[in-house]
């Protein structure tokens, strides 16, 4: 198996990546109050050595009190872009990495209706829902019962000064990200936390200028891009993972034909994403009727920008579908990935799972070495 094609170097403004492989965030939980400390440095530095082209880190939570809580994702032990303690501990993070020739951004988080409330570091904090709602009920999720009876009741609506509130944490949050040394700015625009939440049509269901059409649903993500890129200036890029599944709802869908997509992202292409992450399971399948490409081909083709695809590389199940305890095989053959690659449908490919089991996969990859085969228990371990 020819894999050089991924091997070849990619410039986003200021910033040139040696090659086409990304680290997929994941989530960790072994950041205490916020801070990570030298076991997540030396987490991120083995993923730099094993050659991965981008690392774009674990959701990190903004400089926003309501930003985080979610019983059982490592209360209080996801990491923070909140003030100068936690710009000298991700500088720790960013200087291991560039000094194993990696790159890396942070992936800004808001959790948006899926906080719990009296969780997280501030558990007073009320969950920002843009109509009060979490999501219809019943959908297919992988939620357990007990979390959805706490959460789903509706609260109020966010008001437009929250809104205003929870933009310019984005901003401050990416001041520090620049402060610490990222090189760039991933914003989580997917799964149904905040961000999603206002693209959704049915957790936004406001009649205002935030909400009263497709287009006014992307108003709050344009404005988080638009304030974080005032902010970082012209050389850093910014990336922006969405996804057509909500954890409220795994067969939702944000855009169901190409020009909805187009009338989505649109928006947030002009306020200045680079690269949009298409979050899907399973990367070799086609998402729109009459074609057979993917996610990340239509928003390259839609935007104009460039795309990543993630999902199920180099491993045969979805990350649901694994979360059942079944155990996945590496699979060594990347044809299909590349064949969509040569086809220019995507310019990089994210990869979670397997450089969570194996920090230099992409080293592998390169090799044309066999990879390890994988084990849920890396999930379990997250090492
Ligand atoms: C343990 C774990 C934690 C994750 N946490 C995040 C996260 O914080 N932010 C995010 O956007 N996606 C998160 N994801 C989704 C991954 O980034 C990725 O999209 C997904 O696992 C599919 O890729 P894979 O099949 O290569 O694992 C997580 C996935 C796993 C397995």
């Amino acid at each position: 198996m020819i894999t050089a094609p991924l091997f070849t170097p990619l410039s986003v403004r200021g910033v040139t990546l040696a090659n086409r492989i990304v680290m997929s965030p994941m989530t960790r939980g072994f950041s205490p109050d916020g801070m990570p400390g030298p076991d997540v440095a030396s987490y991120y530095q083995r993923r730099a050595e094993g050659e991965t082209g981008l690392i774009i880190t674990e959701g990190v939570g903004i400089d926003h009190p309501s930003a985080l809580g979610e019983a059982g994702l490592g209360e209080n032990s996801i990491p923070t872009l909140a003030g100068a303690e936690s710009v000298a501990a991700w500088r720790c993070v960013t200087d291991a990495v560039h000094t194993s020739g990696g790159v890396i951004f942070p992936q800004l988080w808001h959790m948006g209706p899926m906080k719990e409330a009296n969780t997280g570091p501030v558990p007073a904090a009320a969950p920002m829902r843009p109509s009060g709602l979490w999501g219809p009920a019943g959908r297919l999720t992988s939620l357990d019962a007990g979390y959805l009876a706490r959460v789903s009741a509706p609260t109020r609506a966010m008001s437009d000064e929250e809104i205003a509130d929870v933009i310019a944490a984005y901003r401050r949050s990416a001041s520090y990200a620049k402060a610490a040394g990222f090189d760039g700015i991933a914003i989580h625009g997917g799964h149904g936390y905040l961000i999603d939440s206002f693209l959704w049509s049915e957790t936004n269901q406001r009649a205002d200028a935030w909400g009263k059409d497709r287009t006014a649903r992307s108003r709050f993500a344009a404005e988080v891009v638009r304030e974080i890129r005032a902010e970082i200036g012209e050389a850093m890029p910014i990336s922006f993972r969405f996804s057509q599944w909500k954890q409220q709802d795994f067969k939702a869908r944000l855009a169901t034909t190409p020009a909805e997509l187009e009338q989505t992202l649109g928006p947030l292409a002009e306020a200045g994403v680079d690269i949009f992450e298409a979050s899907t399971r399973y990367f070799n399948r086609a998402e729109f009727d009459g074609s057979e490409m993917n996610l990340a081909g239509w928003v390259k083709k839609v935007t104009g920008k460039l795309s990543m695809t993630v999902g199920g590389i180099g491993i045969n199940k979805g990350f649901y579908d694994s979360m059942a305890g079944t155990e996945t095989v590496a699979q060594p053959d990347l044809t299909p990935l590349l064949d969509r690659f040569l086809r220019n449908e995507f310019d990089l490919i994210g990869v979670g799972r397997s450089l969570l089991h194996d920090a230099h996969w992409a080293r592998r990859a390169r090799l044309g070495e066999p990879f390890l085969g994988f084990s849920t228990d890396s999930l379990t371990r997250l090492t």
